[in-house]
């Protein structure tokens, strides 16, 4: 060949001159892959071959780290779990949604999920033709008698701890009750983490994870998991992933791999410290309630003990005196952080009212104890006294 121009040469793609393995996993930067023929091309295409083809079909990063939360959900269990990362916790969400409901089903879900799920059913499915019903999924009778309400409710959608409230649902109640009503089964685990609790032991079929939160931990990172070890319902997940577009992107996926790697030490400081902090404001007069399933008060503490290793970083306390109330904590935190997120190493404060569940109407909200001085506190991995310190002198100016 004779010599390639100037301007070629800086177009080619150099060729990847790695001689030895690397210790950790690449970001894999890349949209598509190359063949190395066409038979190569088309051996991976009809499946003949193993082979990456476009980063939203798979990326080695991206499956590598997806891989992960498949061995963490299924830790110990025996078998394997299908797994897909998505671009975020809602992708995730939508996507087992899209590819599980057809027009006409129900969903039965609980009135206390993150807001941002309420809203996805309220106002993105049941426009589809999907409508949820929200009932209280604490009570199996309330199930059942959803259940003979709604002969069209196929799928079962639950968030257990769920936000703000941190009340628990019995998982193995809800397993045994879907199999016997032929139900999929979908559980939002972003509070507990497999760390704490493993919903696949109690025949869940679906596992979702926000991963933005506990899982990368740092808050540097979005994505979402999807957890399956149903083989047919994977493959309709896989396929409804890849045609919607909702997949990670190989950073995201790697700075979520950076955090897995520490979550057992994490959780196991920002438990300690919640149960700390939550026995400490249990007493306080200025605080009506205090929300953690740790807490032998706790309404969940006895489910929360018999399905989680441990309670969670996360807690809510009702402040006296309301919306001023809720605003006034809020305004005078000085070390913790205000920001709606949680699962991050420091201290991060919400007033779900004004903020994450600002949108779910009121009566809704307070029907499931998200009230005006409701304030959630994602419980951070630092001294716990200077956490206390700072919610102490926030309190004292209500
Ligand atoms: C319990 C729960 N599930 C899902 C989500 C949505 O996740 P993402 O923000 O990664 O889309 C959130 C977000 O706060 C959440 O708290």
């Amino acid at each position: 060949m004779t010599k390639i121009s100037f301007s070629s040469v800086c177009a080619h793609e150099i060729k990847d001159n790695r001689s030895t393995k690397p210790h950790i996993l690449p970001i894999y930067a890349t949209s598509s892959f190359e063949f190395e023929n066409l038979q190569e091309g088309i051996d991976i295409f009809t499946g003949e071959k193993q082979g990456h083809v476009y980063s939203r079909y798979g990326n080695p990063t991206i499956d590598t780290v997806a891989k992960k939360m498949g061995a963490l959900e299924n830790y110990g269990l025996g078998g394997e779990a299908q797994a897909f990362l998505c671009s975020t916790g809602m992708a995730a969400i939508h996507t087992t949604l899209l590819a599980v409901a057809k027009k006409g089903d129900k969903i039965l879900t609980q009135g206390n999920l993150y807001g941002g799920t309420t809203e996805l059913f309220n106002k993105v499915f049941s426009h589809i033709g999907v409508e949820p019903i929200f009932t209280n999924l604490q009570s199996i009778d309330s199930i059942k008698e959803a259940l003979k309400k709604h002969p069209e409710i196929r799928l079962l959608y639950c968030e257990t701890p769920a936000n703000p409230t941190l009340a628990c649902i019995d998982l193995e109640a809800v397993g045994k009750i879907c199999e016997e009503h032929n139900l999929t089964s979908i559980i939002d685990n972003t509070f507990a983490t497999p760390y704490l609790q493993q919903p696949l032991k109690y025949g869940i079929d679906i596992i979702l994870h926000s991963t933005t939160k506990y899982l990368n931990g740092h808050g540097n990172s979005i994505s979402g998991s999807i957890v399956c070890k149903n083989e047919e319902l994977s493959k309709t997940i896989w396929n409804v992933l890849k045609l919607t577009g909702g997949t990670c992107n190989a950073f995201d996926a790697w700075l979520l791999n950076n955090g897995v790697k520490t979550l057992p030490l994490r959780m196991d400081k920002h438990c300690a410290n919640a149960l700390h902090i939550a026995n400490h404001l249990e007493t306080h007069n200025k605080v009506i309630k205090v929300n953690y399933p740790g807490l032998e008060s706790h309404e969940s503490y006895n489910i929360a003990s018999k399905q989680m290793s441990q309670y969670g970083g996360m807690m809510s306390i009702e402040v006296d005196g309301g919306i001023e109330a809720g605003k006034t904590v809020m305004n005078n935190l000085k070390f913790c952080t205000l920001a709606p997120t949680l699962g991050d190493i420091d201290t991060l404060i919400l007033h779900p009212a004004s903020m994450s569940h600002l949108k779910v109407p009121k009566e809704m909200r307070e029907r499931n104890g998200i009230t005006d001085g409701l304030i959630r506190i994602s419980v951070g991995i630092e001294d716990v006294a200077d956490i206390i310190m700072d919610i102490e002198q926030a309190l004292e100016k209500v």
